[in-house]
């Protein structure tokens, strides 16, 4: 890799609730990472969720949208909280900023981990003895198809009552693509994929598994096999040990990926990535952001657990801007910080060997082992 001086450029959006304290300690670590591999990030710090509705009245603002489209990609906090839930729904924080953000960059492959260390299985749901080496999942959600974006879709009165309706649809290229993404992935991992649908009622399913089986055939060295969704919740819970890298359409995605992460124990600890277009130099324009949400139950605390965003930060060095290095030097910090004792409250069991920290003193532990 030329060693010659990289700069790239980034929106910073810390939206709401614990956003704007997570988003802190993940750019603290984004600085020691910096200096260490010779890069620069320029930031673009944005209004975004809430903090834009009430300084101006939206929760997207077009200079949010500018500071977006003139980056290499978004590190996003979270949005949302019971100040703005009686908002109209299209400009609520969540409905108002993400779903936008999510369409106008054209972010259609949602990458959702859903991992659980070893070391943290006493935090997850299920049963330990059903998880002895805990799980890491690789959820492939579609993200701005389906029934999501469909028309039409609305409400009208038909025969003196209401009716509400949504289109489930799908082009054959917007499945090939997704689940392009998806077998990549599993070749860069454990090599089996799930790919999830509800072909025994919907069309769209019909046509999603007919697709997969036909992407298959351009990666033969990886095992596809299909699970109805309500078949594939049960098997989340019952062995998520099973499970590779998994793939299904946006509403199926949503919910699942939900699952997923509760499972895995802590919402605090988990990434994502939601991936657009992709350059010549294999690179995407892409969101990152923590899968927990604003949590306003905790914010301003300072007690949120800050890997997510930090998570989130080194996926953005990967797929983004093409830092390897950095990515991986944050992973494995966060790995040794977690196996050193650290822990947050929301991944604490009071064990004698633990050290219980606050979300400075997590990222100042994480930054110790960069
Ligand atoms: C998510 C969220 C969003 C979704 C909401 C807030 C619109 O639940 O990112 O999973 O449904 O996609
Ligand atoms: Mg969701």
């Amino acid at each position: 890799m030329s060693r010659t001086h990289r700069t790239h450029r980034i929106a910073v959006l810390a939206g709401d609730g614990i956003g704007p304290e997570v988003m802190t300690e993940s750019l603290r670590v984004l600085d020691a990472v910096e200096a260490r591999f010779g890069f620069s990030t320029v930031r673009d710090e944005r209004l975004v969720g809430g903090a834009a509705i009430d300084a101006t009245g939206h929760p997207l603002p077009p200079e949010t949208i500018a500071a977006c489209e003139q980056s290499d990609a978004i590190l996003f906090g979270s949005v949302g909280g019971p100040k703005w839930e009686s908002q109209p729904p299209d400009l609520q924080p969540e409905r108002g900023a993400l779903l936008p953000l999510r369409k106008h960059f054209g972010l259609f492959a949602n990458l959702r981990p859903g991992v659980c260390l070893p070391s943290l299985t006493h935090a997850s749901p299920v049963k330990n003895e059903l998880i002895p080496n805990g799980f890491d999942v690789l959820c492939v959600r579609e993200l701005t198809g389906g029934v999501y974006f469909g028309q039409p879709k609305g409400r009208e009165e038909r025969d003196g009552e209401p009716v509400a309706f949504d289109t489930m649809i799908y082009r054959k290229s917007e499945i090939d693509r997704i689940l392009r993404v998806a077998f990549t992935a599993a070749m860069g991992r454990g090599k089996r994929l799930v790919s999830v649908d509800k072909a025994n009622v919907l069309a769209t399913s019909v046509l999603w598994r007919e697709t997969a089986n036909e992407v298959a055939a351009d990666f033969p060295e990886v095992a596809l096999s299909h699970l109805y969704v309500d078949n594939a919740a049960m098997q989340l819970v019952k062995r998520p040990d099973s499970f590779d890298v998994l793939v299904t359409e946006n509403l199926f995605g949503d919910i699942l990926s939900d699952e997923m992460a509760m499972i895995s124990g802590s919402l605090g600890m988990l990434p994502s990535a939601s991936l657009g277009k992709q350059n010549a130099g294999g690179l995407y324009y892409g969101m990152y952001e923590p899968s927990g949400g604003s949590a306003p139950d905790i914010a301003g605390r300072g007690i949120a657990n800050p890997i997510a965003q930090i998570l989130s930060a080194a996926m953005m060095l990967r797929h983004s801007l093409g830092e390897n290095e950095a990515a991986a030097a944050i992973e494995a910090a966060v790995a040794r910080t977690i196996d050193d004792g650290y822990r947050t409250g929301d991944i604490a069991t009071g064990a004698a060997a633990e050290i219980r920290v606050g979300t400075a003193g997590m990222a100042d532990a994480v930054l110790e082992r960069l």
